[in-house]
Parts: C-alpha cells; structure tokens; sequence
C-alpha cells in the first residue's frame, strides 16, 4: 500500500526558464574567453546529481565519509552549542549527512524546521520529500534556488544552523568565496550558527586521486556539463572528445578541474547563437575545489564578521567542520 506523500513546501525562484537564462549567459561569457570556463553549478541536473552521489561512494573520494565521521562524532556538540529549532541546509543534494543534524537536533529537543536550498530540482524534490516522510514532526521547505543569489530567501525567524557541507565552499573562487561568507554573515541573525565544512591540504597525491577515481565517474560526472549545454541550448559537443583533467594548483592550493579537447574541433550553439572553437589540447575550465589549512579557515570566517567558536577534524585530519556565528 502507497502512503500519502508527506507534505513539502517547495518555493521555486529559479524556473526552468531562469535556469536557461542564467545558463545562457554563463557560456556566453565563459566560452568565449581564454582560457574558456564554465561555472560549477550546470554539473547538477538529475543525471548529474546521480553521479555525484555515485562519487560520495568512491574509495577515492574520502571526502563525504570523513566528513560524517566528524558529523556523527560532535552532532551533540553542535546541537547543544547552537540549539537551532531550524536547520538551513545550501547545496543539499541528497541530504544524506544531513540526517545526523536532524537526529541530532531532534535528540535535543529543539528542532522543528528544515529548510533545503539546492539548484537541482527533482534531487531536491524528492530529497525534501524523503526527508519530510522520516521526521513527521519537523516542517520542510525546499527552496530551488541559487547560493549566490538567494540566500535572503532563507525564512527568518528561529534559531537557525545554516549548513554548508562537502567543501561546497571550496568550489568557489577565492574573490566568490569572502563575498559569500560576507553575505552569508549578513543573512545570519543573533542566536543563528553557520556550519561548514572543508577538506583540508594534504598529499597532491590523494587529493588528485579523490577527483580522478579509477572508475571514472568523475570523468563522467565532469563530462555530464557538456550534455547539460547540449540539452538546454541545443550545442553539438561530444563529450567523448573531451578528456578529464584534474590537477593540483600548488599556489592556489586548489584542485583544478577541467575538461580538455582531443581534437582541434568546432562545437555550435544554437541556443546561445554562437560557434566555438576548441583547438587540440585546449582546456575548458569547469571547477576548483580548494583545500584549507586550519588557520586559513579561521581568518577568512573572521574577515567575514564571524566569531570562529569550533573547529572539528576527523581522526586522520582529512576534513574539518567549523561552526561559526556572527560576531
Ligand atoms: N551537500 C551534499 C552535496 C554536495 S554537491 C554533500 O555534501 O554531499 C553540491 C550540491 O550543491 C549539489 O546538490 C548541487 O546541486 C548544489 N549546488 C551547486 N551549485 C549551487 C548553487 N550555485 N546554488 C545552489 N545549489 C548549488
Ligand atoms: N564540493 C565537492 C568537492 O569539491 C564537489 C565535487 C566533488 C566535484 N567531485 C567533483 C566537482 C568533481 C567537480 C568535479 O569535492
């Protein structure tokens, strides 16, 4: 016997038609400059959040199962620090580590609301969706929006634990990343915490390996842009063409991906009225995910307007967690 699905308010502020505007100007601009680029966000439709969940499992990529380690390890400590009635989460995806806040928030006493904002849709729907079936008692409100414009959507009121999980901070240029913790720092009210988390240096070795699994998702995964632009405004790339590359950018401290032409070849797009030449070996930029050392965390949340109150890492010291609230 089906139940009845449980109840989720979903706001929308990104339509489908947003989503191909904001696309459309992001490959103008982005494709038609050296070196060409493509910001992160346009990995995540349905079949590209698939393969990202499918990397969370891969023996390479340490990153989600050392960060869940440190959840489940101090979610007592977060709950009892922060008290949150409401748990805001960006960038939720499938929401799996974040079962850990919600039971520990619930264990406290204390919760009652989840709020999940994520660009990709039908994960979104139906992560909220899973959610609000598991927790009866707590109210859940999936907002599709984008983190660097949307933040003031967030529902005020409460005290709320404003997560940042999987080094999604990391994927943000250095520039983005104190924009975004400022306007973060503006949004959060007295009483309000924020959450993140962050891989931390280690090993080029190892942290080239968690973006270059052997099996080839992430490969794939990183691919998955170019179906994206193909779908959405109907361009010719062909995807086999293009090589996966991950690099350590030892300056930056920052893995640099990219997705790099096999052939000297011309890619049209219709949708965006333009035509594209990639030569041989030419590389189109499609992410950095920095890494962060301890102190770095703590001065660039303080340079932000955040008082750094706790600073978790795992047993290995791989990934940390820093709660952070206004100052
Ligand atoms: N928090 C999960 C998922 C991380 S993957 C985890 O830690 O495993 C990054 C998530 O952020 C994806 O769900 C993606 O759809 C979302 N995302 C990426 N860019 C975004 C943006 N600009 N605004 C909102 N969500 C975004
Ligand atoms: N926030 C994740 C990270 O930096 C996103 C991610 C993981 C990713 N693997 C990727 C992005 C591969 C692009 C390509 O680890």
């Amino acid at each position: 016997m089906r139940r009845l699905a449980p109840t989720v308010d979903v706001e929308v502020l990104l339509t489908s038609e947003d989503r191909r505007q904001a696309l459309l100007h992001d490959v103008a601009t982005g494709l038609t400059r050296t070196p060409k680029d493509l910001p992160p966000k346009w990995f995540y439709d349905e079949r590209g959040s698939e393969l990202f969940a499918e990397i969370t499992r891969l023996p390479e990529y340490y990153l989600t199962r050392r960060e869940r380690a440190i959840l489940a390890e101090r979610v007592h400590e977060i709950a009892a620090d922060t008290r949150a009635d409401t748990l805001v989460e960006l960038g939720s995806g499938t929401s799996e580590k974040t079962r850990f806040l919600l039971d520990g928030l619930g264990a406290a006493g204390v919760l009652r609301r989840f709020v999940a904002l994520d660009v990709s849709e039908a994960t979104l729907r139906e992560s909220a969706a899973r959610i609000a079936g598991e927790y009866p008692g707590v109210m859940v409100t999936a907002i599709v929006g984008d983190f660097d414009r949307h933040l003031g959507a967030i529902p005020p009121g409460g005290r709320r634990l404003i997560a940042f999980l999987g080094s999604s901070i990391g994927n943000f240029g250095p520039v983005e990343r104190s924009r975004f913790l400022a306007t973060a720092q503006a949004t959060l009210e007295e009483g309000d915490a924020l959450l993140v988390g962050v891989d931390l240096v280690k090993e080029p070795e190892r942290l080239v390996a968690a973006y270059d699994d052997r099996s080839g998702v992430t490969a794939e995964f990183n691919r998955n842009v170019l179906r994206v632009v193909n779908r959405e405004l109907g361009a010719d790339f062909r995807p086999e063409c293009f090589d996966h590359v991950a690099r350590w950018d030892a300056a930056g401290e920052w893995v640099e991906l990219a997705l790099r032409s096999r052939v000297d070849q011309r890619v049209r797009i219709p949708g965006a009225g333009l035509t594209v030449e990639f030569a041989r070996g030419e590389e189109l930029r499609t992410e950095i995910s920095a890494k962060f050392r301890p102190e770095g965390v703590r001065a660039e949340l303080a340079a932000a307007g955040f008082e750094p109150a706790r600073f978790w890492t795992d047993a290995q010291d791989d990934f940390a967690l820093a709660l952070a609230v206004p100052a």
